[in-house]
């Protein structure tokens, strides 16, 4: 099932997401429609807010850079539950970031360039991991969604001031995309 993305100033993309326990009904069913959505909107990730769930949970497939220059990407289709980034290190670098629910808005966006994440697979195995590259990018940008914030918070003063009216403009519905959406205040 395809589900209607959230779009900026909803307010379920600015609350803090919960944990879910393991017995959460219908947690595969989700995770694979959660993909379906991604897919369908062409997003290389998707965080649960953005489907209108205030939970801690966020797909990812990077595949698409593979064809890029960083083909260990290849087969990096995962399912994030309950993550905790708990270490964030190296040079912060631009990297350019967009996001379904913010459509028509693309801007750099600085970030470390490593991280450590403790988080739940879907059978909810533990895993402890460490990332870097495009893929530590990605996980930052999902994991934010869970905090209630998004990659426009990141940015310059100035950058803020100068995309404001497009922000404006989205929260009050006035957007395109060719994927559903929705806004509930
Ligand atoms: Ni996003």
């Amino acid at each position: 099932m395809i589900y209607p993305i959230y779009i900026y100033g909803s307010g379920v993309l600015r609350k803090e997401a919960e944990d879910i326990p393991a017995d959460y009904p219908g947690l595969k069913e989700l995770c694979e429609d959660m993909f379906e959505t991604m897919y369908d909107s062409d997003g290389v990730g998707l965080a649960a807010p953005q489907i209108g769930k205030s939970i801690r949970l966020f797909v990812i497939d990077a595949s698409p850079f593979a064809e890029d220059d960083e083909p260990e990407l290849k087969d990096f289709r995962k399912i994030f539950i309950n993550a905790r980034i708990y270490e964030r290190s190296g040079e912060e670098v631009p990297f350019n970031e967009g996001c379904l629910s913010l459509p028509g808005i693309r801007e750099d966006v600085m970030r470390p360039s490593k991280i450590k994440i403790r988080y739940m697979d879907e059978n909810f195995t533990e895993h402890d991991e460490e990332y870097e590259g495009t893929a530590a990018r990605i996980i930052q940008h999902e994991y934010d969604h869970l905090d209630g914030k998004m990659f426009v918070d990141r940015l310059s003063p100035l950058r803020k001031t100068l995309i404001k009216s497009k922000l404006t403009k989205l929260s009050k519905g006035n957007y395109k995309a060719s994927y559903r959406c929705k806004l509930v205040k």
